[in-house]
């Protein structure tokens, strides 16, 4: 029989309603442990975790992450905060907040209980990288200034209050650095370019690639983030990251694009539009150490990923449509 990893833990996922953080409660609980979402819905939906209501050991708090909370756990994963850059973008501040003043709480509810913290942090921490792949010892070249700057910064400054935690209260943490990740529940309207490019293709409309398409991404499918950032936790307490997590196979975004219109069969033209500002160059992680101290890997390869997800948005589509027309 397989080793579960987290059997028997209370797991309090924030952030557990999004798109990643709800793939991470289903493993979770197939894992054997008892989870709290915590979610304001932001950009969280039910509809992510609507399966799991009847699972007695699954549980849902509607909270906002900026507010103290106070409960009993083992194990905390931060994931509460908007990702997409169109949603992080809407209420900077806001951003901000969740990332700094969510970080702050979080870590002061895992010292009262004493228990161990995963902080969801990002590549969007290297910024416009100048050396390439990136490793966890590269400091970043982030604008501090820029449109992009909420999430980035408060990503960064919720990795200094891990440290620091850690140095001062002796914390137990784990900083996972999670590069460009697909797959189902992505949300439509997120402005990422996987569901962007495969809304596009499945309504037959022109796919958006900025610039001139020649910059590069790594795309990792969910199961395999969820599956690294498990593993992350349940790695020796000497182990805090900062550890990339993502997939090291590089495409460029002409590409990218140009797969899913054959994946989707569709009959979409590329259409070529301004880069927007900050929007990095290039971007791959280096997963030497999450390789040598977690023994992680992804192992789902683009085609597949993108079968998968194009499936799921066929399906979320096609309900869209009747919904709509069914008021
Ligand atoms: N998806 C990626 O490619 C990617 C890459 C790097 C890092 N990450 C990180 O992983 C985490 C999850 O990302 P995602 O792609 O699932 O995004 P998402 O937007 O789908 O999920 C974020 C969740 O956090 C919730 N949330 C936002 N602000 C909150 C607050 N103040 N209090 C409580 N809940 C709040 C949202 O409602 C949502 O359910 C984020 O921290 C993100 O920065 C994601």
């Amino acid at each position: 029989m397989t080793k579960k990893i987290g059997a028997g833990r209370r797991v309090l996922v924030t952030g557990g309603a999004g798109f990643l953080g709800s793939h991470l409660c289903e493993a979770l609980l197939d894992d054997g442990c008892d989870v709290l979402c915590a979610d304001n819905f932001y950009t969280g939906r039910k509809e992510n975790i609507v399966r799991l209501f009847a699972d007695p050991h699954f549980e849902l708090l509607r909270h906002d992450v900026t507010f103290p909370l106070y409960v009993e756990v083992d194990e905390i994963y931060n994931l509460a905060c908007p990702a997409a850059p169109t949603h992080y973008q809407y209420d900077p501040v806001q951003t901000t907040k969740t990332s700094v003043h969510g970080a702050i709480n979080m870590l002061g509810l895992a010292k009262r209980c004493r228990a161990k913290i995963l902080q969801a942090s990002t590549s969007e921490v290297y910024g416009d990288p100048t050396v390439h792949p990136q490793r966890e010892d590269y400091w970043g070249n982030v604008n501090p200034i820029g449109v992009r700057s909420c999430y980035d910064e408060g990503k960064r400054c919720a990795e200094t209050l891990f440290f620091d935690y850690h140095r001062q209260h002796r914390l137990r943490i784990k900083v996972a650095r999670i590069f460009n990740t697909y797959g189902p529940r992505m949300q439509e309207n997120d402005g990422r370019v996987v569901s962007n490019f495969i809304v596009q293709c499945l309504r037959n409309e022109p796919v958006t690639v900025f610039g001139r398409g020649q910059q590069t991404r790594s795309f990792c499918y969910v199961s395999d983030i969820v599956h690294g950032l498990m593993k992350l936790m349940a790695s020796d307490d000497t182990i805090t990251g900062p550890v990339n997590l993502g997939n090291p196979g590089e495409v460029t975004i002409a590409e990218l694009a140009r797969m899913i219109v054959e994946l989707t069969g569709s009959e979409s033209p590329l259409e070529y539009r301004a880069l927007p500002r900050d929007d990095p160059g290039r971007r791959k992680p280096d997963i030497g150490l999450a390789q040598a101290q977690l023994g992680w890997w992804p192992t789902v390869d683009l085609t597949a990923g993108l079968r998968d997800t194009i499936a799921y948005f066929r399906n979320s589509l096609d309900l869209t449509a009747v919904r709509t027309r069914a008021r």
